[in-house]
C-alpha cells in the first residue's frame, strides 16, 4: 500500500471541471487520498467519474459546502490538509432567474468551508493549502480593447458573478485577518467532454446533432476567450502546488472568440462529422433577446501564471474542439442520461457504496 502522503478535500468534484480535476488529482497522485465532497444538484453527475470510482485513492461523500458539522467532520476524519474548491451554481442564467441559491452556496457555503480549515489546520509544520477556484467574471466587462489582469478592479455584473466575487473576498480576508494559507485562480470560459448542455458549446452541439433552435441572444457580438478544460486542470495543479501563498492566478487561452463565429465554426464541424451538406445547421440559428446585463467581453492576460509557473495551454482550439465535438458525438448516451434526467440515478444505483463511504467517515468519528 501507498503512504498517503496528503488528503485532498476537492469540493464540486461531480460537476463539470471538477470531474475532471478529480480524475486527475486520482491517477496523477496515486499517493494523496481525494475525497470528492457535492450534494449532486442538477449539475453533478458521478457518471462523469465512472473510470476511477473503484480507485483506493478516492472516496466520495454526498454532502453540502454548507453543512458545517459535515466539513468538521470531513477534516477530522480524512485528516484534511488541501482544498481544492470547485462547488459552486455556475450558470449565469440561472443566477439571473434565481440569486438566492448563488449567495447560499457561492458565498455561504464558501465561508463555511474558510471557517472549518481556519478551526481544523492548526498543526505546526503541516503544509496546508485552500485552492478558490474563481472566474474572470468576477472582473465584469471589457470593451473591444484589453485584458483582465491580476489587478483588474472587480466590478461583477451578474448575481453569479458578484457571489463569486464575494467569495473571493472572503478567501482573501480569511488570509489577511487569520493567515489562512490561500491562493485563488481566476479562469475564462472552459470547454470539453462532461460539460451540462446548458452552456453555449455543449448545448449547441446538442441542439445540432438534434436538429433543434440554435438561440443566439442578442446579436452574437458578445466575446469569449476559451479554455480546454484539460489546460484549466493543468493549471491549477500546478498553483495548487506551486502557488505563492496569497496570490491570484488569472487563466486563460488568449483565444477569443465572437460568439456568433464560433456559433458558425460548431455547425460547420459538426455537420461535416454527420455527413450533412454544407450549410445544413446554419438554418437553425435564430437570434433570440439578450441575457439581462449580458457582459460584452472577457479576455485574460495569463502572462503572470506563464511568467511564474512556466503554465501555457497544451491544446490548440482547433485540436480541443475536434476533441469535444467527436466526444459529444460518440457519447451520445450521455447526452440522452443528462436531457432525461436518467444521470440522476446512477448515483442511487451506487447508494451502497457510497452509504459504505459515508460509514466509513463516520464510523472514525
Ligand atoms: P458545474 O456547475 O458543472 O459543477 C458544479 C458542481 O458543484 C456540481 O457537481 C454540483 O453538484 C456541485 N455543487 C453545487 N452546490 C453544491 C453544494 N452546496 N455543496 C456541494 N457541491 C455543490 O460547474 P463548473 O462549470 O464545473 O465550474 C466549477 C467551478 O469553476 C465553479 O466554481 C465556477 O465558478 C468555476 N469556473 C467555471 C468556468 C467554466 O467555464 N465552466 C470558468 C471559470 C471558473
Ligand atoms: O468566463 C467564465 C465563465 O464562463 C464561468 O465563470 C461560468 O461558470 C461559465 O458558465 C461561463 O459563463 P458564460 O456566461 O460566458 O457562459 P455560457 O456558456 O452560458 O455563455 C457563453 C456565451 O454564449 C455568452 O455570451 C452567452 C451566449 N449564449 C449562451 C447560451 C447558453 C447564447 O448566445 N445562447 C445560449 O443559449
Amino acid at each position: 500500500m501507498t503512504t498517503v502522503k496528503r488528503s485532498i478535500l476537492i469540493t464540486g468534484g461531480a460537476g463539470f471541471i471538477g470531474s475532471h480535476l478529480v480524475r486527475h488529482f486520482v491517477t496523477r497522485y496515486p499517493n494523496y487520498q481525494i475525497i470528492n465532497l457535492d450534494n449532486l444538484t442538477y449539475a453533478g453527475n458521478l457518471e462523469n467519474l465512472k473510470d476511477i470510482e473503484a480507485a483506493d485513492n478516492y472516496t466520495f461523500v454526498k454532502g453540502s459546502i454548507t453543512d458545517l458539522t459535515l466539513l468538521r467532520t470531513l477534516f477530522k476524519n480524512f485528516d484534511v490538509d488541501g482544498v481544492l474548491h470547485t462547488a459552486a451554481e455556475s450558470h449565469v442564467d440561472r443566477s439571473i432567474e434565481n440569486p438566492m441559491v448563488f449567495v447560499q452556496t457561492n458565498v455561504q457555503g464558501t465561508a463555511a468551508l474558510l471557517q472549518v480549515a481556519r478551526e481544523c489546520w492548526t498543526k505546526p509544520g503541516r503544509n496546508y493549502r485552500f485552492h478558490h477556484i474563481s472566474t474572470d467574471e468576477v472582473f465584469g466587462a471589457l470593451g473591444e480593447e484589453g485584458y483582465f489582469t491580476e489587478q483588474s478592479p472587480y466590478n461583477p455584473q451578474s448575481p453569479y458573478a458578484a457571489s463569486k466575487a464575494s467569495a473571493d473576498h472572503l478567501v482573501r480576508a480569511f488570509h489577511n485577518t487569520y493567515k489562512l494559507p490561500v491562493v485563488l485562480s481566476n479562469c475564462s470560459n472552459n470547454y470539453g467532454p462532461y460539460q451540462f448542455p446548458e452552456k453555449l458549446i455543449p448545448l449547441f452541439i446538442k441542439n445540432i446533432l438534434e436538429e433543434r433552435v440554435l438561440p443566439v441572444y442578442g446579436t452574437g457580438c458578445n466575446v469569449r476567450d476559451w479554455l480546454h478544460v484539460q489546460d484549466h486542470v493543468e493549471a491549477l495543479d500546478l498553483i495548487f502546488h506551486e502557488g505563492k501563498t496569497g496570490d491570484a492566478y488569472l487563466i486563460g487561452g488568449h483565444n477569443e472568440w465572437k460568439n456568433i463565429d464560433l456559433i458558425h465554426l460548431l455547425c460547420q464541424q459538426t455537420d461535416k462529422r454527420l455527413n450533412r451538406a454544407a450549410g445544413h445547421s446554419q438554418k437553425l440559428i435564430h437570434f433570440v433577446q439578450d441575457r439581462a446585463g449580458h457582459d460584452h467581453r472577457y479576455a485574460i492576460d495569463a502572462s503572470y501564471i506563464k511568467r511564474e509557473l512556466g503554465w501555457t495551454p497544451r491544446f490548440t482550439f482547433e485540436q480541443g474542439l475536434a476533441q469535444t465535438i467527436d466526444w459529444y458525438l460518440n457519447n451520445s448516451d450521455w447526452i440522452a442520461g443528462v436531457s432525461s434526467g436518467a444521470y440522476r440515478n446512477y448515483y442511487l444505483s451506487k447508494a451502497h457504496t457510497a452509504r459504505q463511504n459515508v460509514k466509513s467517515y463516520e464510523s472514525a468519528a
